[in-house]
This record gives structure tokens, C-alpha cells and sequence, in this order.
């Protein structure tokens, strides 16, 4: 497919915006991707990551990850951690981002974020250009009041007002 149309393909579903945080070996690296849910009880969720990036190679090692939603206050550094490329030295540093100790994981989660998971990774699996990781999550902790940003149509949109009468609660 030609790459603008493919562009507009991918870009019109909207997908949540989060921090992946990895640490393995001594090494740290934070990426922006997006997340779904795979199973409710245990609930699992699933990542999508590039093979030969920085992230991918330290979550294969380590086996574990947090997924951090990113707040509205947070995008101008999800972009970068989305950007900067995985080994840059630098790269936390320009992030600037708070990293703090997970209760259940060796990964960090990232401070202000609207949402964290704590997961340790289930299965890998191959699938096109990228490979899934499921994450079993075994720790998490969510924040008032937080604005969690979506992506869609290329830029970054604030999760604002509910419509009305759309309330249908987990699990479906
Ligand atoms: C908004 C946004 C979403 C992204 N989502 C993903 C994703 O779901 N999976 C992925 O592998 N990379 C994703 N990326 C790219 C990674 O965040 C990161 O930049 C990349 O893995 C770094 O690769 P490197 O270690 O080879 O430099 C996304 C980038 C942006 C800006």
C-alpha cells in the first residue's frame, strides 16, 4: 500500500497513548506505544514492539514492563519518548520524566501518569512488522482527576467529556 494512504489508514483508529517503561540488566528505556486489553480475569494486556528497537530487547530480557497512560500534562514527553531514538545515551535525561519504584516488577513506573500496569510478560508472539507482548498484570494504580490522551489522525487528543448515557461497565 502506498505510504500516505497507509498513514491515513492506521492514524483514523484511535489508540491510547502510553509510556512503556523497561529496565533489564541495568539498562532503563521509556517508549510511547499503545495497549488494549486481551483477557479480563486474569487480566492481561498486549503491547506491540518493533524488533531490533531498544525497548523490544530489554523487555525480552527482563520479562517484565509497566504501561503508564499518558496525561494530558505529559504529552510533549510521550512524543519525544516516541522519537528520541532508544540509544541515546540522553535520552531519560531529555524525557525528564519522574521514575518510581513498581511494587511488583523490576521496570519503574512513571510518576503523574493518568494509569500504571505492572506486568510481567506472558508470551511473545510474531506478527507482521512487529512482535506482541503479553503482559499479565500483577500490580496497578490509577490518578484523579487525570486527562489520558489519545492518539488519533496523527496528533495527540484529551479524553474530556463522556457523552451521555454511554455508561456500560467490565466485564463485556
Ligand atoms: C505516538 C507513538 C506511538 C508509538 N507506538 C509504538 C508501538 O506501539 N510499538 C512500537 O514498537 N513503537 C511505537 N512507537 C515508537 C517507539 O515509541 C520508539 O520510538 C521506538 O521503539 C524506538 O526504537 P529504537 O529503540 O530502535 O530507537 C511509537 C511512537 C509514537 C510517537
Amino acid at each position: 500500500m502506498q505510504s500516505a494512504r497507509r498513514d491515513e489508514l492506521l492514524s483514523s483508529l484511535p489508540c491510547p497513548e502510553v509510556f512503556l517503561a523497561v529496565r533489564a540488566g541495568g539498562a532503563t528505556d521509556v517508549v510511547a506505544v499503545t495497549t488494549m486489553w486481551v483477557s479480563y480475569d486474569p487480566v492481561i494486556a498486549v503491547v506491540y514492539l518493533k524488533p531490533g528497537s531498544t525497548a523490544h530487547r530489554l523487555v525480552n530480557e527482563g520479562r517484565n514492563f509497566t504501561l503508564n497512560v499518558v496525561d494530558a500534562a505529559q504529552d510533549r514527553q510521550a512524543i519525544l519518548a516516541g522519537t528520541i531514538p532508544g540509544n541515546d545515551p540522553d535520552k531519560l535525561r531529555k524525557l525528564g520524566l519522574e521514575l518510581v519504584p513498581s511494587d511488583s516488577v523490576e521496570s519503574p513506573r512513571v510518576g503523574g501518569a493518568a494509569a500504571s500496569y505492572e506486568c510481567r510478560v506472558l508470551k511473545v508472539a510474531a506478527c507482521g512488522t512487529h512482535d506482541l507482548f503479553l503482559g499479565l498484570v500483577t500490580g496497578w494504580w490509577t490518578r484523579d482527576g487525570a486527562k489520558p490522551v489519545i492518539r488519533y489522525r496523527g496528533e495527540s487528543w484529551p479524553l474530556e467529556t463522556p457523552l451521555p448515557d454511554s455508561h456500560a461497565p467490565y466485564p463485556h
